[in-house]
């Protein structure tokens, strides 16, 4: 019965290892190591744990044999002395045995691959991402697109408090520090989804602080590059309701926060909102806050703070036509 309830607990804890969001299912070389060094110090410091419960429950079973056996409560203190001093050995071998490969594993995770084929920028913003791509001339926000197979170079920074880019299923944590460019590589194994987030608690909504990076087969994420860079170039659609919707945009004065690449200034100022230029084609709203479709798009429009209360943007007023609009405009950004 006992034995039943430990093996369907140990299952338990195990499960919440496994998930899009774990170190222990690792899909990338940084986040491999990272593993491996979990397990190791799992077993160099469980196996002496289990060691250590034995002998406390047979040296407790022992003295009550003796009890009854003979019960005159004659010490022998120097029966104990070897097991301190080989205790007294095997304790700084154990930290010694988690230091040098916490050491290394850090080093060799840290260290930028040589050659990177393609550099990110991940800006931190309470309490969403700003992703760049200096290179392709592409900006995003809450969603890394990158190519499965190859390192990337990932360079942090922040545009207001202390946040910290996290993939577990690709590397370790990096804090993005204030006044401060942090660089750290990117790969996954294979095509997938892999969730991010915010590991440093940086204000009220820390927790709704997600974000997801998408590995593609090269040739796709190539594809995916060249129509985000064009996307921002020519925002000519042929549907006068998204072109009404363009006007309500500016009308309502969503530039303030917000830019269109192509249609308003650089985006975005620091403390503001995500571009919007690709804000259809992303998977999200509200960094990993809801799924993205025209009802969730509308809802955060009307109103984000229930969904993700002491977001910085505020509720709107937009008239129910104008609002048909404006969707129309945003879902032609993909
Ligand atoms: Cu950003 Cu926590």
């Amino acid at each position: 019965m006992i034995r039943g309830a430990v093996v369907v607990g140990a299952l338990l804890l195990l499960a919440g290892c496994e998930g899009p969001q774990s170190i222990l299912n690792p899909r990338g070389p940084a986040a491999a190591e990272v593993a491996a060094l979990w397990w190791w110090m799992l077993a160099v410091t469980g196996i002496p744990a289990l060691l250590t419960i034995a002998f406390a429950v047979a040296a407790a079973l022992r003295r009550r044999a003796q009890a009854l056996a003979a019960p005159d409560h004659s010490e022998h203190p120097r029966e104990g002395r070897i097991i301190l001093v080989l205790g007294g050995i095997v304790t700084p071998v154990i930290l010694v045995a988690i230091l040098v490969p916490s050491l290394l594993v850090g080093r060799s995770i840290h260290t930028m691959p040589d050659p990177v084929g393609l550099t990110i920028e991940v800006v931190g913003h309470q309490y969403w991402w700003e992703v760049r791509y200096p290179e392709l001339g592409i900006v995003d926000a809450n969603e890394i697109h990158l190519p499965a197979g190859e390192p990337v170079a990932v360079r942090v920074r922040t545009a207001d408090v202390i946040h910290s880019f996290w993939v577990p299923n690709l590397q370790g944590k990096l804090d993005m520090m204030p006044g401060r460019t942090l660089d750290l590589w990117l790969q996954a194994d294979e095509p997938g989804v892999f969730r991010g987030q915010c590991a440093e608690f940086c204000g009220l909504q820390h927790a709704l602080m997600a974000f997801e990076v998408v590995a593609h087969p090269r040739e796709e994420f190539d594809r995916w590059a060249e129509h985000a860079r064009r996307r921002g170039a020519h925002l000519a659609d042929d549907d006068p309701l998204a072109d009404r919707g363009r006007e309500v945009y500016l009308e309502a004065r969503c530039d303030q926060c917000h830019g269109v690449q192509g249609l308003t200034r650089e985006s975005p100022v620091v403390g503001t909102g995500p571009d919007l230029t690709l804000v259809a084609a992303r998977r999200t709203l509200g960094a990993g806050t809801l799924p993205n479709n025209r009802g969730t798009l509308q809802g955060w429009i009307l109103d984000p703070q229930p969904h993700k209360p002491g977001v910085r943007m505020p509720a709107t007023r937009i008239p129910a036509r104008d609002m048909d609009a404006l969707l129309a405009f945003f879902e032609s950004m993909r």
